[in-house]
């Protein structure tokens, strides 16, 4: 049994003790490194290129994280960069009124993405999936939610309670990704006030495995919305530009009121959008105040719509599933050649989760924590607790050698669970 030998993370570790007096825990939310394996994982990064991370002591890693979604292309990808250096350094980004790339991005969105009348323009996917939320409230003059998935951290959907008053989150009810009877039942009990049902389109849990959707499924979402006059709400944070230029939405059929994009869209860059039909869309023209001082920034309207150029002109997304491809048929195969791990591949080529709730469950975390451990320490950054994502930056060789990592690392957890 081959064990990898153990980072070097000193100055990580350092960095850390310091931060822990200056930010509460540290580092925040899913950076924590109780969010990946304490002690294995580096917890500061320093530079980052195509798919490979350096962090603070100079380990080198091929990365699948993507930063946790919105590195579509790669780290450092000159061509948007640049876009946005010219932008800022020639015309400036931040003005009290909006530059005119609002209406270029509302443009392009609405050729490319089914639902996309029209669009607003905002920060994180948190603020997206929360200006849906008040539109659809708006639109219907309704107050229930039903959701399924992860939407952000704010209050009437974060999963931890602390701080957030049970008021604004009692009208809101969970669903489980295809499970259309548990849909439709609380559809039949609070159908009448239901403003909106929010959902990815595409099954990614928090910390399960990944869910393609079962035949009829989105579909008989879409049915029970218009029966009940509840607004549909695909949250695409995660899967716009990466299933398909025009999202899951494209992918799957099945068109939704409004649209929540954000992370892969601007290749890194801070933008999000809520998209949708003119009639729910022109609720918040007429009845919401949404504004923030920093939702004109040009900055990322301009890393979109070089991203999207990009995209379209390089076929990225058909470059990205081959790929995908290749890394999920390579990791099949050690699967099936190391089935006493236990381990399971779910999600489809772009996103991709390997879990190990398979077999013994009294060693399903130590299974887990020991290859993603073994896969951290060969230099290939993935996290026990979220799916992987492939970025257009990542070639042949480094999937194949992700492949062989892979292989090592599952010969060694077999091995010591046999
Ligand atoms: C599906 C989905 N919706 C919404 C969000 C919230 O986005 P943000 O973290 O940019 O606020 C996320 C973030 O991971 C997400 O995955």
């Amino acid at each position: 049994m081959k064990e990898a030998p153990k980072l070097n993370l000193k100055r990580s570790l350092e960095l850390f003790e310091d931060a822990l007096n200056l930010v509460p825990g540290g580092v925040l939310g899913a950076r924590r490194p109780a969010d990946f394996i304490m002690g294995e994982y580096p917890i500061f990064l320093e530079y980052g290129k195509g798919c490979k991370l350096t962090d603070v002591d100079g380990n080198e890693y091929i990365d699948f994280l993507c930063g946790y979604g919105p590195i579509i292309l790669g780290y450092r990808e000159d061509e948007v960069d640049d876009a946005v250096i010219r932008q800022i350094k020639d015309k400036g980004f931040c003005f009290t009124l909006t530059q005119r790339y609002q209406n270029d991005l509302a443009r392009k969105l609405n050729e490319v993405i089914p639902s996309a009348e029209m669009s607003i323009f905002l920060k994180t996917g948190s603020d997206g999936t929360t200006a849906a939320i008040r539109i659809a409230r708006a639109y219907t003059n309704r107050v229930k939610i039903m959701r399924c998935g992860y939407h952000g951290w704010h209050d009437w959907c974060i999963e931890m309670k602390g701080g957030i008053p049970e008021k604004l989150y009692e009208d809101v009810h969970g669903f489980r990704y295809n499970d259309l009877d548990e849909i439709e039942d609380l559809m039949k009990k609070h159908g009448d006030q239901t403003a909106a049902i929010i959902m990815t389109p595409f099954g990614h849990p928090l910390h399960q495995k990944m869910e393609t959707p079962k035949p009829g499924f989105l579909e008989g979402v879409r049915k029970l919305a218009d029966k009940y006059g509840a607004v549909l709400v695909f949250d695409e944070v995660r899967t716009c530009f990466r299933l398909r230029m025009g999202g899951a939405q494209e992918l799957y059929g099945v068109t939704p009121d409004l649209t929540v994009l954000g992370k892969g869209m601007a290749n890194g860059y801070a933008i999000s959008v809520v998209a949708g039909k003119k009639d729910v869309m022109m609720a918040s023209a007429s009845k919401l105040f949404i504004s923030s001082t920093f939702f004109p920034n040009s900055d990322g309207y301009v890393a979109a719509l070089k991203t999207i150029e990009v995209l379209e002109r390089e076929h990225v997304i058909d470059a990205i599933w081959k790929k995908g491809d290749y890394l999920l048929k390579g990791i099949r195969k050690v699967i099936d050649r190391h089935q006493n791990a236990g381990a399971e591949l779910s999600g489809v080529a772009p996103m991709f989760f390997v879990t190990f709730t398979k077999g013994d469950p009294n060693t399903t975390r130590g299974r887990r924590t020991d290859f993603f451990t073994q896969m951290i320490r060969k230099g290939f950054f993935f996290t026990p607790h979220h799916h992987g994502y492939i970025c257009y930056r990542h070639t042949e060789p480094d999937l194949g050698k992700t492949i062989q990592a892979m292989d090592e690392s599952m010969a060694y957890v077999s091995e010591k669970y046999k």
